[in-house]
């Protein structure tokens, strides 16, 4: 196991990495005192790793209430987040119960939302089942759900108290969600990290083959990775803005096409290639660096284009996008393999034509 840790003075906790770690009583126990935990998780989750944390939670003498939500993006909603505070309320929780989310993203964004605003704060674990929860959305305290405008559009910054990354959770993981966290994975190595990224070109295949020594040091890498800019900028003033790298672009393709068409991975992906492409046109990269990142998100399995919408309508939409200041957009670009920037410099002209060359 490895242990890593986001640094946030009073708010500071750690992330461990390693198998089998849904049943380690011993790290959940410093963070359980109140012996009292909700677990929200959802339909397809809990069948597969629910009896096994709340063997755990038993062992502890934890007194643990299962909350199981439906499955996919398009329940990351108003609704759904009610259902948690209905069955919290239900229980008669206390504000010093522990909300443990177990499953992916999905979960652990509204659990995370949901426990930042019960009782105006709860303690807060996040177990993620995902690579792209543990590589990327259980770290740094982001909670949202979606609004039928745009994506993650209702939050709040709260950070957990523990983050349990369990690598042997992504046995079960269907091979379209594994190729999906993949683009998170990526995407560390391309806005800071230049040796990452020559590591994942040598190793994509041992991942996709589910490697899990390779696995273990992505999610390891990614999440030190995200801790570093994370301590530095919580709040996203600077440079966690970095970490959003593709997703202007593939936030815009995930509201767009429907909830739960494209996975966010997959959206980021082709967002990713985007933006690449204006990096490329407004001369901050090389062709050359362009079809170096294609061919790697490529052998990754991802798509390197984006669906066929009118590139106005992909503008309108990434207009919503939070990095939007004083009404003009701010994109993440790229000026070369390990270095990201924000800017504004692209004209609408150009924005439009690097969507018009990467959408089909
Ligand atoms: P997800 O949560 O929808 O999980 C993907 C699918 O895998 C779901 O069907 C889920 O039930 C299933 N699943 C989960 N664990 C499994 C396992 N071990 N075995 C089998 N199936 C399993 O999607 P995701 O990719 O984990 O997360 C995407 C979400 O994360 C998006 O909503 C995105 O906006 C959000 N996100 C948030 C941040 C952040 O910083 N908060 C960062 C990146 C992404
Ligand atoms: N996934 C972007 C962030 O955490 O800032």
């Amino acid at each position: 196991m490895q242990t890593l840790k986001v640094s946030l003075a009073e708010r500071s906790y750690p992330i461990h990495i390693g198998v089998n770690l849904l049943s380690r009583a011993d790290l959940l126990q410093p963070h359980l005192k109140n012996k009292k935990a909700v677990v929200v998780t959802n339909v397809t989750v809990a069948p597969l790793y629910l009896d096994r944390l709340m063997a755990t939670l038993g062992v502890l003498g934890v007194d643990a209430l299962p909350v199981i939500l439906l499955d996919g993006e398009r329940y990351k909603t108003w609704e759904t987040l009610n259902q948690i505070f209905d069955a919290l309320l239900d229980a008669h929780c206390e504000r010093s119960t522990t909300l443990i989310a177990l499953g992916g993203g999905v979960i652990g964004d509204m659990g995370g939302f949901a426990a930042s605003c019960y009782q105006r704060g709860m303690p807060f674990i996040q177990v993620p089942t995902t690579l792209l929860s543990q590589v990327d959305s259980s770290v740094g305290g982001k909670t949202a759900i979606n609004h039928p405008l745009g994506k993650n559009m209702i939050g709040a910054f709260y950070q957990p108290q523990l983050v349990l990354a369990d690598i042997s959770t992504l046995d079960t993981l269907p091979d379209r969600e594994l190729r999906a966290g993949l683009a998170e994975v990526i995407k560390y190595g391309l806005i800071r990290d230049p040796e990452f990224f020559d590591w994942l070109e040598a190793n994509i295949q041992l991942l996709l083959a589910r490697d899990r020594q390779a696995l273990a040091y992505a999610v390891q890498r990614s999440c030190a990775n995200k801790a570093d800019v994370v301590a530095a900028d919580e709040r996203e003033t600077g440079e966690r803005a970095l970490l959003n790298l593709g997703h202007t672009f593939g936030h815009a393709i995930e509201t767009g096409m429907g909830y739960g068409e494209w996975l966010h991975g997959e959206a980021i992906s082709a967002g990713t290639l985007i933006a690449m492409d204006l990096s490329c046109r407004i001369g901050l990269v090389t062709v050359d660096d362009v079809f170096r990142v294609k061919k790697l998100f490529i052998n990754a399995g991802l798509p390197v284009r984006g669906p066929q919408m009118p590139a106005e309508r992909y503008l309108e939409l990434m207009r919503h996008d939070k990095k939007v200041q004083d009404g003009k957009l701010r994109l993440v670009l790229m000026k070369g393999i390990g270095e990201a920037i924000v800017s504004d410099v692209a004209s609408e002209r150009e924005i439009l034509a690097s969507i018009s060359a990467c959408c089909t």
